[in-house]
């Protein structure tokens, strides 16, 4: 079994290295993937985009195993029934692993008109509760939800092979 990750401003690359260095499984960029043997098996982490994890499609000839998919929702949204089909991987595990991003006056380029469009319709919604608010102060002042503990149910998973 091996890791492979997809980070763009690193949050799923520290669960990566966190995981590697709690089972001593080898870590892989996806940008490494020419170093992977397609037989090999692999755990995937990356990073949610709109509902749809990131990399993942570079890995569909791999022999992927299970997936993590990091945001910054508190679980996957909508629901991890619809990240599963939204991502075709019916046929894996799946984990959700809360990541973090940066504050959104830090971002740049496409990433920044996405958020920045997401954060005018949340701010424009009238039933704002609780965890709408906290996604409107995640996206304007940046969030760190990177937790070992959030490991735990994909390493119970990996003790059971
Ligand atoms: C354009 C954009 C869209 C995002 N869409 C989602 C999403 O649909 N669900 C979610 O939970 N997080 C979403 N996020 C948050 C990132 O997935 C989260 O910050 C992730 O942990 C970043 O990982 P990285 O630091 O490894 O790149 C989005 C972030 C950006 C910039």
């Amino acid at each position: 079994m091996l890791i492979v990750y997809e980070s763009k401003t690193g949050f799923t690359k520290k669960y990566a290295d966190m995981l590697s260095a709690k089972t001593g499984l080898k870590v892989f960029q996806i940008k490494e993937l020419s170093k992977v043997n397609q037989d090999e098996e692999i755990i995937f982490l990356g990073w949610m985009k709109v509902g749809k994890i990131q990399g993942l499609d570079k890995l569909r000839k791999y022999n992927v195993k299970a997936v993590c998919g990091s945001g910054t929702g508190r679980t996957a949204e909508p629901d991890t029934e619809a990240v599963i089909t939204r991502n075709k991987i019916e046929d894996k595990i799946f984990f959700y692993l809360r990541g973090g991003c940066f504050p959104l006056k830090e971002l740049k380029g496409m990433d920044k008109i996405m958020l920045s469009m997401f954060l005018k319709m949340l701010k424009s919604r009238r039933d704002k509760d609780e965890k709408l608010e906290e996604a409107i102060s995640i996206i304007e002042n940046g969030f760190d939800g990177v937790k070992e503990e959030n490991l735990k149910p994909v390493l119970e998973w990996l003790n059971t092979r």
